[in-house]
């Protein structure tokens, strides 16, 4: 039996009144794969053990299948759950363990036809007679997994069950999971505070910040349209580019972001989401701009909706299939909250800088660059946009852009951008979504 789980303004206070699950409601239908998606920290845990009723549950209601079950004991709820550090009993063989739940539940019973259909279906009868200590990491998670399914339970909560595992197993077992889950069509919970995992599992995707719920959709739609800076920001690699704008309207009335030395301007007629800019007039926002919507091309090529900037190039970053170029344009990042850790590599770009030395040697730097044959840098030179920065006072890089590896770009090349418009996200000063990028989105869920 697959199972509704229902939160209801579910709130948890541990100690001095401290809520680190705050007013949280959630609608997981019969069937879902469910994943709560945030930060370390930020009460994901906490959900769990609350709706497996390991936690008690300060203020709210939690419905299984409709009925109230804040009181139930764990055993009445009929829900396993699976633990990040497997948490096997090592006295016992795999067959022990994944048979022990049963032998608890039905007393009496051979679990033996269970226990084999399970091992079967998990790949793992020829280590059913192995001790936990005799078990690889993947082994042990999938013996874990084996004991959660051999009870048929009517839902599953997943708590980060393949964070301790290498990167290969873990993609690996995501892949067994999403086909597991499936095909058991059991309601599953997953946590995790890994925004890859939470898209390639979740139908929906729930993301937690301080024990407050951002955003609830699929991961399409979180993704396409997120509702804050903070789930802008937290899902999809590169992070989105997130800039310090001011929306100017000038004389000739076209509406124009101004982005520290650039602007764009927006094409007319406005899309009816962006006309919601108007009433944002002389005011801060923030831009969002994914890797993806920007893309190296001189201004002559831009198409219907694409305006144009110009980048300095300072860190390129090779990863095989495609190449990150961190540029800086001359604008100021906006910085999320609570998205505390740098990107690496723009720590690293800043070290590089730091290191870079002399304008001399920045100039040969550049120099050699050009020698070298450039691909990219155009034949109408571009404006040096940050001519008169000081070379020690600039940003390591403010915008990242997405590009296939064919193209030799070096650091200090200038290069003309073009910005989809269609793919523009503006949040407001308090970092929540005033226009989506509306064009190419059509099944949203909002
Ligand atoms: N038993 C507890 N007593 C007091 N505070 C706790 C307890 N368990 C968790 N917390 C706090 O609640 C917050 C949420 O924790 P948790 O749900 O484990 O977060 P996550 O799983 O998202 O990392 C954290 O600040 C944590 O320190
Ligand atoms: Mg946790």
């Amino acid at each position: 039996m697959t199972r509704a789980i229902s939160l209801h303004d579910v709130s948890k206070t541990y100690t001095r009144g401290v809520r680190v699950v705050d007013r949280l409601s959630l609608d997981i239908t019969p069937g879902e794969f469910l994943v709560l998606l945030g930060p370390s920290g930020c009460g994901k845990s906490t959900v769990l053990r609350m709706i497996a009723g390991l936690e008690d549950i300060t203020e709210g209601r939690l419905l299984l299948d409709g009925e109230y079950a804040n009181d139930r004991v764990p055993s009445e709820r009929d829900i396993a759950m699976v633990f990040q550090n497997f948490a096997l009993y090592p006295n016992m063989t795999s067959r022990g363990n994944i048979g022990f739940p049963l032998r608890i539940e039905t007393p009496g019973q051979d679990p033996s036809p269970r226990v084999d259909a399970t091992a079967r279906m998990l790949g793992i009868e020829d280590i059913l007679d192995r001790f936990p200590g005799q078990l690889s990491g993947g082994e042990r998670q999938r013996v874990a997994m084996g004991r959660a399914i051999a009870r048929h339970p009517s839902a599953f909560l997943m708590d980060e069950p393949l964070s301790n595992l290498d990167a290969k197993l873990r993609n690996h077992l995501r892949a067994e999971i999403t086909s597991l889950t499936r095909e058991l069509g059991v309601t599953t919970v997953y946590v995790t505070h890994d925004q890859a995992e939470a898209m390639s599992l979740g139908d929906r995707v729930a993301v937690l910040r301080g024990g407050v719920l951002q955003q609830v959709g699929t991961p399409r739609s979180v993704y396409g349209l997120p509702r804050n800076v903070f789930v802008a920001a937290f899902i999809g690699t590169p992070r989105i580019n997130l800039l310090r704008g001011l929306v100017r309207a000038p004389l000739d009335g076209a509406m124009t972001i101004s982005l520290g030395k650039q602007y764009l301007r927006l094409p007319e007629p406005l899309s009816l989401d962006h006309q919601l800019l108007r009433v944002q007039q002389g005011r801060e926002i923030i831009v969002g701009l994914r890797s993806e919507a920007v893309r190296l091309a001189k201004p002559s090529a831009a198409r219907p909706g694409e305006v144009a900037i110009s980048g300095l190039v300072e860190h390129v970053e090779f990863q095989g299939h495609e190449v990150l170029v961190h540029f800086n344009t001359g604008s100021s990042p906006a910085l999320v909250p609570d998205l505390e850790a740098p990107r690496p590599a723009a720590a690293q770009a800043r070290r590089r800088h730091r290191e870079s030395g002399s304008v001399l040697g920045r100039f040969r730097e550049r120099a050699g660059a050009l020698r070298a044959g450039p691909v990219v840098v155009l034949d109408e030179p571009a404006e040096p946009v940050l001519a008169s920065a000081r070379p020690d006072s600039r940003l390591p890089g403010d915008l990242v852009v997405r590009t296939t590896p064919d193209i030799d770009l070096r650091r200090g090349m200038q290069v003309p951008l073009l910005v989809d418009i269609a793919h523009l996200f503006v949040f407001d000063q308090h970092g929540e979504r005033i226009c989506p990028a509306p064009a190419r989105l059509p099944d949203l869920d909002g």
